[in-house]
């Protein structure tokens, strides 16, 4: 397990490439199961999840390849053998479930292991078994899996979410692709990962109405071919070096992103006392005076983002002021309240909310990742303190982060990274 060393108190400078979002890269891949073909996507991220979804889509008998000259992803789902998602796969990544959508559309049948718990809360997959019932998929849980099964085509319905489930979102959509007849999705998750994967089942020949909003109507169709499709700028990571350059001071400019995917926390950290200037594709941030506190709600987009509630808390730790984080989407992601409070912050956590008391500074502390975005947290919270922060458990830095140590190095930080 690697750790990492980073020297505080260092501003920022330059400019950072945003890579292919994670969350949009991964159900573009589990898309790819519905239809032969090779498929051909560009910039997804290489990161610990994208790899864990290759190899599962090897695992049913796809094959990929890298093209080097542009750097795509090549995927031929021509040839599908094995319909079983393992454990081993789907307890490393919860993502994992997005298979069970496009295998039951395309080969009437699934065996995907229940994910089990995970750090920031208990995440069932209810909203999908649901879903995929109301289009005639007989489900059943045998041994720590859930197998599914029609005999025919899935039949389209009305499928109504909760709570809008992104994932949930996805997996239904990718199902009614195939089905007979009409399936409309009601209260839909709206991220913009669900547009991109949207746009690429147009490409392969899906009808699809609705996109970006809480009413999706799917016609299905009798099949449909393998086709081209880019992944969209990670609105996650692109935050996270909003917020960095908070914590630490400086500037910095961000391109290849999507300013307007981001609205909720560009509002923010305007309150905060930041200077944005959004372009059509890059970003401009930088911190010249105070910083001021600010309450925060995390909410389905387009409110604020529950991947930014930690990064955000990690700068709220260092305001002038009093702020409340209210955290609505998952109950237990204040994990890395206790590894900030290691470094100096004041965070006192109240049901669904924590009460930050900003303070002048933090200091260097040994800490331990405990998610992907609570690791991302540390990262800025380690930038801005005095002092060494010694970082342990990464590796949940590598599954959503691409080359984050590098990229911070090139403006200006100093991250060290330790084999163990
Ligand atoms: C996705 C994102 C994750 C992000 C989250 C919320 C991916 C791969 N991951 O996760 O980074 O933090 O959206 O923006 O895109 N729920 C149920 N039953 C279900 C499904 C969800 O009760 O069957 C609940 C969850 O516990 C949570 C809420 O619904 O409280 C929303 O979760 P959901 O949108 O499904 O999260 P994911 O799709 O797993």
């Amino acid at each position: 397990m690697d750790k990492i060393f980073i020297e505080g108190g260092r501003t920022l400078k330059g400019s950072i490439r945003i890579s292919g979002a994670k969350n949009a890269a991964l159900p573009l891949m589990a898309a790819t199961i519905l239809a032969p073909g090779q498929h051909v996507l560009h910039n997804v991220p290489d990161l610990r999840d994208t790899r864990t979804m290759l190899v599962l889509l090897e695992s049913f008998g796809i094959t990929w390849q890298r093209r080097e000259k542009d750097n795509a992803l090549l995927i031929d789902a021509t040839n599908l053998d094995n319909i079983e998602a393992s454990y081993d796969l789907v307890k490393t990544m919860r993502a994992s479930v997005l298979v069970l959508g496009p295998l039951l559309a395309r080969m009437g049948q699934a065996r995907v292991s229940l994910p089990g718990g995970c750090a920031i809360g208990a995440r069932p997959i209810d909203f999908h078994m649901q879903g995929l019932g109301r289009l005639g998929v007989e489900l059943s849980l045998e041994q720590g899996y859930v197998e599914g099964k029609i005999d025919g085509r899935l039949q389209g319905s009305d499928v109504n979410f909760d709570i809008p489930s992104v994932t949930g979102t996805e997996n239904i959509l990718m199902a009614a692709t195939l089905a007979e007849g009409v399936t409309t999705i009601k209260n839909a998750a709206r991220e913009p990962e669900i547009g991109n994967l949207v746009d690429m089942l147009i490409n392969m020949g899906a009808r699809i109405e609705g996109k970006g909003t809480d009413r999706l109507v799917v016609h299905g169709v009798n099949e449909l071919r393998s086709a081209e499709a880019r992944v969209i700028p990670d609105r996650i990571e692109t935050g996270t070096y909003l917020i960095a350059v908070g914590a630490t001071g400086g500037e910095l400019t961000l391109t290849d992103c999507d300013p307007t995917h981001l609205a909720s926390l560009i509002d923010k950290l305007r309150e905060v006392g930041l200077d944005i200037e959004e372009g059509v594709d890059h970003l401009w941030v930088a911190r010249h005076g105070a910083l001021k506190s600010v309450d925060i709600k995390t909410m389905p987009y387009p409110g604020f983002p529950t991947d930014l509630q930690a990064q955000i808390m990690a700068l709220m730790s260092i305001s002038q002021g009093l702020s409340v984080i209210t955290e609505t989407i998952f109950e237990n992601r204040f994990m890395h309240v206790a590894e900030l409070a290691r470094m100096g912050a004041d965070i006192r956590i109240d049901g669904k909310s924590s009460i930050v008391k900003g303070r002048s500074g933090l200091s260097g502390a040994q800490v331990m990742a405990t998610d992907l975005r609570a690791s991302a947290s540390l990262v800025i919270a380690a930038l801005a303190a005095e002092g060494e922060t010694e970082i342990s458990r990464v590796y949940h830095l590598d599954r959503g982060y691409d080359n984050l140590a590098g990229k911070l190095n090139n403006v200006g930080a100093r991250i060290r990274r330790v084999k163990e």
